[in-house]
């Protein structure tokens, strides 16, 4: 007889090459369309669920994994887990695994392409063009900085801020990192990165911070209007990873009164609520949270996601499981 194939709720359409090989592994309950399922419709499903897929989107927290008994596992669809109740799942016995690798170059690479775009003004440029107002060539027209030479600060030296580190150091930039622990000097040396130990001293020595760690209790407004005041104010900062690790107010006052340059933005605190005073600055680049948004990363994280949902399946456990001890 055959093996009763595991229950599995997906809360959003996935690439259809994903959801296709899901549906010949597992029985699976998803969306007829890409809105994501509010969360009385994963109430609703849950207590028939062995999986549970959800994404960025959707709160997975202490009353929501109370509503089953069925539930074994939270296979999230992507490398973030800040919105999962890790510690309360480990609790009740539910794994918890994310897709960690399949968006470290597409989200380097868009941390790099923000660098460029806010230190080379291309939004001003780009608002010449469309709008006609481009008066021609001129010595002094929209001056940049050049990323050679400057320091570019990394906060969270994790995968992603390796391959921002190794990008960097192709433009010439120098490697400061601050992190919870310092790289192994194989790490570091080709990159001839400098550990700081202490994160104030590191921001009001460089001229670039990439925000590349993760959005846990101790991260949130890890970057406070005290170290936005330590950062000096040609610097700039980019932010790949959480809008929650940066007082999203206190940095919108300072580039507003000018004591920042500027900012590429691809998260933001309150999600789609971008304050409107942020949005308004000429100064800064703001992008819909897209670091993850090229088609291989979509299929690679769809892959991992399978990995883990598959291995669980088998009876072992998730290659890529998330435990409290690591946030
Ligand atoms: C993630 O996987 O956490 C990313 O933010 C999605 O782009």
């Amino acid at each position: 007889m055959a093996a009763k194939r595991l229950s599995v709720v997906v809360t959003r359409r996935l690439p259809p090459s994903v959801e296709a090989r899901m549906a010949e592994l597992f029985d699976v309950v998803r969306r007829p369309d890409d809105t994501p399922m509010s969360r009385e419709e994963i109430v609703a499903a849950l207590p028939g669920a062995d999986i549970l897929v959800p994404t960025l989107g959707e709160r997975v927290d202490a009353p929501l994994l109370a509503g089953s008994d069925r539930l074994k596992l939270v296979a999230n669809y992507g490398a973030g887990v800040d919105h999962i109740d890790v510690a309360s799942a480990r609790q009740r016995g539910v794994l918890v695994s994310n897709t960690p690798g399949a968006l470290t170059d597409d989200t380097a690479d868009l941390a790099i392409a923000l660098m460029l775009a806010v230190l080379r003004r291309m939004p001003e440029g780009m608002a010449q063009m469309q709008e006609g107002r481009w008066q021609g060539w001129a010595p002094d027209a929209l001056l940049g900085r050049r990323l050679k030479g400057l320091r570019l600060g990394i906060l969270g030296m994790g995968r992603i801020g390796q391959a921002v580190a190794r990008r960097a150091r192709a433009f010439g930039m120098e490697i400061h990192y601050h992190n919870r622990r310092r790289l192994h000097a194989a790490l570091e040396e080709p990159l001839e990165a400098r550990y700081m130990e202490s994160l104030d001293r590191m921001l009001g020595s460089i001229d670039v911070l990439s925000i590349n760690c993760p959005h846990t209790p101790a991260t949130f407004h890890l970057v406070n209007a005290r170290r936005l005041e330590l950062m000096r104010p040609e610097a700039v900062i980019v932010n790949t990873s959480r809008g929650e690790v940066v007082d999203e107010n206190a940095l919108t006052r300072r580039l507003r009164a000018g004591e920042l340059a500027g900012a590429g933005l691809d998260v933001f605190e309150h999600g789609q609520s971008v304050n409107p005073r942020l949005r308004a600055l000429p100064n800064v680049v703001l992008t819909p949270h897209m670091g993850s948004a090229t088609r291989e990363g979509r299929l690679e994280m769809g892959e991992r996601l399978i990995v883990n949902m598959r291995t669980f399946a088998d009876g072992h456990r998730p290659p890529d499981l998330v435990v409290p001890s690591m946030l």
